[in-house]
């Protein structure tokens, strides 16, 4: 058990929850929200934790062994409206579908190489962090609801003003709704809706 009440199975080959998954949870708001989906579920915490109060939840994720990992932790937390999905951020989603809260805990550390395994997804960010983040931002707003909230995480290793004047650019409401200091960067969550 963990400080969540969820049963979490470890995978070498899969993202293992942190400071970040945590900071993220405690991050979101889910009052009013019938759907979710969460773009890189890794373990499947953050949509697990959503699945206690969402009814539908939708995780994806572009590592096959997350999504099996995912699988068996939902069904060791016996949650049954979890759907699980491979995609590449976005890619496998319809036009036209809605949600009220998108999640998504990028890799986000700079780095110069191309990733050599499937654990490395979940770190690379490419070389100044922010190629998901920026993927992210071009798309999240048509499969956001009229109400919904997007919540992503980011590093201060990529500026975070790349982001807040890419959302003011484009008229978005946004908070920096929670951080916390570590010893070589600052993690935000951004809570993002429409104006
Ligand atoms: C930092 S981990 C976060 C995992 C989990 N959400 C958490 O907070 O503990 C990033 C996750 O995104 C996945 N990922 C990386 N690139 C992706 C992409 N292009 N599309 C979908 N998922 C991706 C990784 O495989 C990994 O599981």
């Amino acid at each position: 058990m963990d400080i969540l009440d969820l049963i979490i199975k470890h995978d070498d080959r899969v993202y293992f929850p942190d400071d970040d998954s945590y900071l993220l949870i405690e991050a979101i708001d889910p009052s009013d929200s019938i759907n979710a989906l969460e773009i890189g579920v890794g373990s499947g915490i953050i949509s697990m934790h959503l699945a206690k109060t969402v009814n539908h939840v939708f995780g994806c994720d572009i590592n096959p062994y997350a999504l099996s990992l995912s699988k068996t932790n939902a069904s060791l937390n016996s949650i049954n409206n979890l759907f699980l999905f491979a995609s590449n951020i976005f890619s496998s989603l319809k036009f036209g579908a809605l949600f009220d809260i998108i999640v998504f805990n990028p890799p986000y550390l700079p780095v110069d190489s191309t990733p050599k395994d499937l654990i490395d997804l979940s770190y690379n960010g490419g070389s100044d962090g922010g190629l998901y983040i920026r993927q992210f931002l071009k798309d999240f707003n048509s499969f956001l609801s009229p109400n919904g909230k997007a919540y992503l995480l980011q590093s201060s290793l990529y500026p975070l003003e790349n982001t807040i004047n890419f959302l003011n650019q484009n008229n978005f409401r946004f908070k920096d709704k929670k951080f916390i200091n570590l010893d070589f960067e600052s993690l935000h969550v951004f809570e993002i809706s429409r104006l």
